[in-house]
């Protein structure tokens, strides 16, 4: 088994479902962040079989709202001067940012470049956003 270590500080995502890690390391733009980054994929684990673990060892303050809606069951840990300090309660996000797609086909977002496009939560228990653009509704589908 592969060991890493515990850290100093910054953030472990942890519970992860198996094969889901590297989809949350492209949400979160992990890429483009300067600090150590770990995936641990396949990890054993008592409850879930198998998981994936990210750890980030950083002092940046990362926003973790979009996990909510790609996998409210993971846990997000905060780590301080080597303790863990929180753990964050994951919820659906009022606002999401651009890992959704307008399902209206006349929506102008398929016509125009107009970039990330915002999503307003209208109905959490069916995952329902509302497009900034045509006010059409569209639900949040994992791949
Ligand atoms: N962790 C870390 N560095 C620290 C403290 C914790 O990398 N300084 C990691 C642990 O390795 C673990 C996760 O953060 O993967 C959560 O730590 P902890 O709450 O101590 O573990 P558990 O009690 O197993 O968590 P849970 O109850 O959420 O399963
Ligand atoms: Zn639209």
């Amino acid at each position: 088994m592969i060991n890493v270590s515990k850290l100093k500080k910054g953030i472990v995502i942890d519970h992860i479902e198996a094969g889901h890690g590297f989809q949350i390391y492209k949400e979160l733009h992990l890429n483009e962040i300067d600090d150590v980054v770990v995936l641990l994929k396949n990890i054993p684990s008592k409850k879930m079989g198998k998981k994936d673990i990210i750890k980030i060892e950083t002092d940046l303050e990362l926003d973790m709202t979009v996990l909510g809606l790609i996998d409210p069951n993971v846990t997000v840990n905060f780590v301080k001067d080597g303790e863990l300090k929180s753990k964050l309660q994951l919820t659906l996000p009022q606002r999401v940012k651009g890992i959704m797609s307008c399902k209206n086909p006349r929506c102008i977002t398929h016509y125009e470049k107009v970039g990330d496009i915002d999503f307003y939560l209208v109905d959490a228990e069916k995952k329902l956003y509302r497009c900034e653009y045509c006010d059409s509704y569209t639900t949040f589908i994992e791949d």
